[in-house]
């Protein structure tokens, strides 16, 4: 079964959870970056927020991978006001992956990640949602759990 991993991230911590799912694997992995940035200030929360709310699908940079390609797909997100980032959204206007089997992560500053999950599974339609994995950020504070997180995931990918 061929497996990828699509993620967005924007202040890193989304990033490094999939990094150590691939970390000394030869998965496949591809970061999904908006043309258009975020502030690095707490406008981002604003703009952001403001996205989520009007379903906004920023225009992506080009993949380096074709989801179409693939049999498995882990789809990474930051939790952003209770939903997921736009960029996923735009990823999912883009693609359709029904048939798929899905692996959904989020990270949150500790807020629940189920409205987020129902979201996704709603803008996925058609695909098999085979795990659902949330990690708590900053990343680095909560080392443990994270380590815990991912194991479980690269034990759900059939390592
Ligand atoms: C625009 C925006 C909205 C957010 N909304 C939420 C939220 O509703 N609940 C929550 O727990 N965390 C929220 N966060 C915090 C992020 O989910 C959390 O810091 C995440 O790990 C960031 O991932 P990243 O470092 O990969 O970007 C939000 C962050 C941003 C920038």
């Amino acid at each position: 079964m061929r497996s990828v991993v699509f993620y967005y991230s924007l202040e890193g911590n989304t990033e490094n959870i999939v990094n150590r799912i691939v970390e000394g694997t030869q998965r496949d992995v591809c970061r999904l970056v908006a043309h258009r940035s975020y502030p690095k200030n707490g406008l981002k929360y604003f703009f952001g927020g403001m996205d989520v709310m009007l379903k906004r699908t920023p225009r992506l940079e080009p993949l380096t991978k074709r989801p179409e390609s693939y049999d498995l797909i882990v789809l990474a997100t930051p939790v952003w006001a209770s939903s997921f980032a736009p960029a996923i959204r735009s990823f999912l206007k883009e693609h359709n992956l029904s048939g798929k089997k899905i692996i959904l992560v989020a990270t949150t500053a500790g807020g629940d990640a189920s409205k987020c999950f129902k979201a996704m599974k709603a803008s996925l339609g058609e695909s098999e949602i085979v795990g659902e994995f949330t990690v708590k950020s900053p990343v680095a504070g909560h080392a443990k759990a994270a380590d815990a997180v991912v194991e479980k995931i690269r034990k759900r990918l059939g390592e």
